[in-house]
């Protein structure tokens, strides 16, 4: 797997690539790759020729106070990781390289009104900062399709938007969950887990699962729904972030009649705060 961490490289070798008339996927990732990532990365080699995959912490979408000093860094591993998933390419910029302005100077990209909803609002900025990086991602690497995981149902739906809206050619693709045998999502931010916080963690799944199985019944109270998942959250240990039922299409909150759902759900465990999903057709 070629290394690359600058952009005038990255440019020259995408020219390249263009030049035999390859076509390109783009994994964007921070690092501390997990078989969550590594799925993302075949299902790309299955729908173009190269995959570039990145590595980059970006600093725009972490708030003050947010894990970004201990966010951890593990790229010796991370390669190994992609080299064996078979990955052509990894573009690691450094933050000048990606910010040459600076992070107070960089020009925003912003989708409105899904931006500021749920995880948007425990962490003000942020959907500001990835639909940014990702735009800045597709221009340096001009991809045909991109793909990103489900688990962060609210982000895939602003980076499709944010596509669509900059009419950016751009095959956004969503890669199913990977979950651990109790239906732990799998995530970066599993790693700050206790082993018991890990195994009080599944109860995230089993109230998306519960929720689920009651909408698919007919109960169409949403939000006694929602309460009755966060008081089984609390009674496993986690403190409440948010739990709502939502249009699957518009990320608005549920109204009875809506027939594709999106459940979504953030709440704090030990140092951990951990996000996860589940679709719902009626
Ligand atoms: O999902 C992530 O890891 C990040 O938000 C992304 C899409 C790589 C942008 O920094």
């Amino acid at each position: 797997m070629q290394v690359i961490t600058k952009l005038a490289e990255l440019r020259q070798q995408i020219r390249e690539l263009r030049q035999q008339g390859k076509t390109i996927a783009m994994v964007a990732t921070m690092g501390n790759l997990h078989a969550g990532h590594i799925a993302l990365i075949h299902q790309a080699k299955t729908l173009a020729d190269i995959v570039i995959a990145t590595i980059f912490v970006n600093p725009l979408q972490f708030g003050s106070g947010e894990d970004l000093e201990k966010y951890p860094k593990t790229l010796s591993a991370d390669k190994e990781q992609l080299t064996n998933a078979g990955c052509h390419l990894l573009f690691a910029p450094t933050d000048s390289e990606v910010y040459p302005h600076g992070r107070d100077n960089q020009t925003i990209v912003e989708v409105p009104a899904t931006s500021n909803l749920y995880c948007g609002t425990s962490r003000p900025g942020h959907f500001q900062g990835v639909a940014t990086v990702v735009c800045k991602l597709y221009s340096m690497i001009q991809p045909d399709i991109a793909v990103f995981g489900e688990k962060d149902y609210q982000q895939l739906h602003i980076i499709r938007q944010m596509t669509q809206d900059l009419s950016i050619a751009v095959e956004v693709i969503g890669s199913p969950t990977k979950r651990n045998a109790g239906g732990l999502a799998l995530s970066s931010r599993n790693g700050y887990l206790t082993a018991d916080e890990r195994s009080r963690a599944t109860a995230l799944y089993k109230a998306l699962q519960s929720t689920k199985h009651q909408l698919k019944l007919g109960f169409s109270d949403f939000p006694l729904l929602c309460e009755q998942a966060q008081t089984q959250l609390e009674e496993a240990g986690f403190k409440r972030d948010y739990f709502v039922i939502a249009n699957a299409n518009t990320l608005m909150l549920a109204q009875p009649g809506d027939i594709k759902l999106v459940i979504l759900a953030a709440a704090y465990m030990g140092a951990a705060r951990l996000i996860d999903n589940q679709v719902v057709s009626l």
